[in-house]
């Protein structure tokens, strides 16, 4: 049994997940565990704010019915239909089967395709307000942040904002889920990771949702994301963190993220952090790709300003692990960076063509020039190097 008491007839009756190695497949979570946050409001109706993953159902349930005793769960709200908050919507219809599902329109085609379940829908629009027995839910549609049927859905009564997946963060809770009961500093490279893997894509649409949820604002005393911590006391801290990963605003640093099959591209990678430090550049993080998954360097990259990418040629391209870091970051974009690339090749190159052809998709900004080294680094591309890296030093804030 676990669940956690808020406030104002709300509960917190989500799961920790420490068993699944990778969120999407893609997310190392198997350190840090993962929140799925659902919520109840029991009052003279019975709400629940969305639900869990599905190998955790007999728990969930178990934590409903130790709330609610002999009654039943009346609404279920779909924020969100992945299924790691959706998946547990059939042991719910099965445990109570009169229960009335809340969603938009694109809610329920997901609902039927999968988990062929078909009644009971309430289809609401956006900014619609309902009454639920003396209970005024407001729905606000986000499209694509980050599916297409994603929405909030903010209890007026106690002033908060059920965020699904904005706000979100990797990390579960230990011990207590709010922001007060928790160094909420811990959070925020889980937090940063959370958005460049998960919501960095469809960054722009974040901006949208963020600036129609403005006028909200004032109203809100308390945010309940789907993942990570329940801010009860200090909604402002996670809102303008999350104004600022939107925007992607970047902070003082430089992220070096390196490929490398025989140690010739980290030769060159060495050299560009020496020139970086003698350019006064404090905060330098390394990263070699192929060791490191990828959900860390992606969050590195969404935070610092200064990134330089370097790899080795591969049969007349670039070495795969490069190019999967590539292809997220065309998604995510190099909005407010300065950048520097360099390459390694014994022939007739490859990774250089790569890179360029990134840096014409992305309109990544090179003060620099990209710097081709064949084979060992000597002298004359040792000096390269330094000139690209004071080059993009001289563009960095301070
Ligand atoms: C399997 C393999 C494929 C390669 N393909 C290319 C290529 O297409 N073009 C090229 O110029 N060099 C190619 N190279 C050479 C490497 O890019 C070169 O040795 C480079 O110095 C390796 O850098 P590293 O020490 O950082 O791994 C290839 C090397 C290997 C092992
Ligand atoms: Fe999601
Ligand atoms: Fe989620």
């Amino acid at each position: 049994m676990n669940t956690t008491f808020i406030r104002d007839g709300i509960y917190w009756i989500g799961v920790h997940d420490y068993t699944t190695w990778l969120f999407e497949g893609m997310w190392p979570i198997d350190q840090e565990g993962v929140n799925y946050n659902s919520y109840l409001i029991n009052d003279d109706k019975v709400i629940l704010i969305d639900t869990v993953k599905e190998y955790m159902a007999e728990e969930y349930i178990e934590n409903i019915k130790s709330i609610i005793g002999d009654k039943k769960v009346d609404y279920l709200v779909v924020n969100h239909m992945e299924p790691d908050h959706s998946s547990c919507i059939l042991a719910v219809t099965n445990e109570w089967p009169d229960v009335k599902i809340i969603g938009n329109k694109k809610t329920f085609p997901m609902i039927r395709n999968f988990y062929e379940y078909n009644k009971n829908f309430i289809e609401i629009e956006n900014g619609q307000k309902l009454d639920l027995g003396g209970r005024e839910l407001q729905f606000f549609l986000t499209p694509m942040v980050h599916w297409p049927e994603s929405m909030v859905t903010f209890d007026v009564q106690s002033g908060t904002l059920f965020s699904m997946d904005i706000f979100g963060s990797y990390k579960a809770t230990v011990g207590s889920i709010f922001d007060d009961e928790n160094e909420v500093e811990t959070f925020l490279e889980p937090t940063y990771r959370y958005y460049a893997t998960i919501v960095g894509k469809v960054t722009e649409m974040a901006k949208k949702s963020l600036e129609a949820l403005t006028p909200l604002v004032p109203s809100i005393s308390m945010i309940c994301p789907s993942h990570g911590l329940v801010w009860r006391t200090d909604p402002n801290y996670i809102l303008n963190l999350y104004i600022k990963l939107a925007n992607a605003e970047v902070d003082e640093g430089v992220v070096i993220a390196y490929a490398t099959m025989y140690g010739n591209t980290r030769e060159s990678a060495e050299i560009i952090a020496d020139e970086l430090r003698k350019c006064g550049v404090k905060k330098i993080l390394m990263y070699d790709v192929s060791r490191t998954n990828m959900s860390y360097i992606l969050a590195s990259i969404w935070r610092y300003q200064g990134i330089f990418l370097g790899a080795p040629s591969y049969y007349g391209q670039i070495l795969p692990s490069m190019e999967n870091l590539l292809y997220k970051l065309e998604g995510n974009k190099l909005r407010n960076h300065v950048c520097g690339f360099f390459t390694d090749f014994s022939w007739s190159g490859g990774a250089n063509r790569v890179f360029d052809k990134f840096i014409q998709n992305t309109g990544a900004y090179c003060p620099g020039e990209m710097v081709n080294v064949q084979g060992y680094p000597n002298k004359d591309d040792e000096e390269k190097l330094r000139e690209m890296a004071r080059a993009v030093a001289q563009k960095l804030i301070k």
